[in-house]
């Protein structure tokens, strides 16, 4: 189960019902998280009438279709609807069952004929929130950041381009496609408890991606900076970030790795 960060003192109130649209006959419910930091409210979740039969297949058609011709103040996030930025994840579940049973992942890519009953939608959970359902990842670009997510080297620079074997190449695969969307960090107890320390999963996926590329010589650097008791030893293989990604990647699977490589430089 999921945990919300809301504003200070707050309660989740129910918000508005927005009306049906004049002739739709196959309409669906969802109910979304809505919350504005300048009208000094308590957050509230509004339900709308979607009329499915002028809809698209995705979650995000549903946003989009609230926002263009329901209530256009609903925010949100989104730029390539092809599941490549990263920019439309949130928390996407059924209305039907608890608060927090959805799961974290991107809109665009998600099917609302996946979701049984009335849809609920979410930002990611255990956020600040910047508006509905817009997340601040502010500290989490941060933690990515920190990672050096870029190739770092001492030779001189090769007078055309660094070259990989195909094999050296092949070991990123798993890796360079992560699109940062924080599903999987968001999904995530120990950096729900320790997201102040704790790199969290999108970031030490990152951190190997750099580390195993054969063309990197900053391996002992990157072990080093990662030898630290919250920065990656806080993850203790819950595996929500591998069932929750999108993109079906596997950052416990990375983090192992990492550690597995800690243990293995010492002995
Ligand atoms: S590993 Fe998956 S869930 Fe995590 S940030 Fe990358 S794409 Fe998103
Ligand atoms: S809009 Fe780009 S990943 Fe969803």
């Amino acid at each position: 189960m999921v945990q919300f960060n809301l504003p200070k003192n707050s309660t989740i109130r129910v918000g508005k019902t927005w009306p049906k649209s004049e002739g739709a006959t196959n309409t669906r419910k969802v109910q979304i998280y809505r919350w504005n930091p300048d009208d000094g409210e308590n957050p509230r979740v509004d339900t709308y009438h979607v009329d499915m039969d002028t809809c698209g297949p995705m979650v995000l058609d549903i946003l989009i279709k609230i926002k263009n011709e329901i209530d256009p103040t609903l925010t949100f996030r989104r730029s390539c609807r092809e599941g490549i930025c990263g920019s439309c994840a949130m928390n996407i579940g059924s209305a039907n069952k608890r608060l927090g049973d959805g799961i974290n992942t991107l809109a665009c890519i998600h099917g609302h004929d996946e979701i049984d009953g009335d849809i609920a939608i979410y930002p990611l959970p255990h956020m600040p929130v910047v508006k509905d359902l817009i997340p601040d990842l502010t500290h989490f670009y941060a933690q990515h950041a920190s990672i050096m997510p870029w190739l770092e080297t001492k030779t001189n620079r090769p007078a055309k381009e660094w070259k990989q074997s195909i094999e050296d190449r092949k070991k990123l695969d798993g890796l360079y496609e992560c699109v940062m969307c924080a599903s999987c960090s968001t999904s995530c107890p120990s950096y729900w408890w320790n997201g102040d320390r704790y790199l969290g999963p999108a970031a030490l996926l990152h951190a190997y991606r750099w580390i195993i590329d054969s063309r990197d010589e900053a391996t002992g650097e990157r072990l080093d900076e990662l030898e630290d008791p919250f920065k990656l030893y806080r993850c203790h293989t819950i595996m929500n970030c591998a069932k929750t990604c999108p993109k079906g990647l596997n950052p416990a699977k990375a983090i192992a790795e990492i550690k597995k490589m800690m243990v293995e430089r010492v002995v």
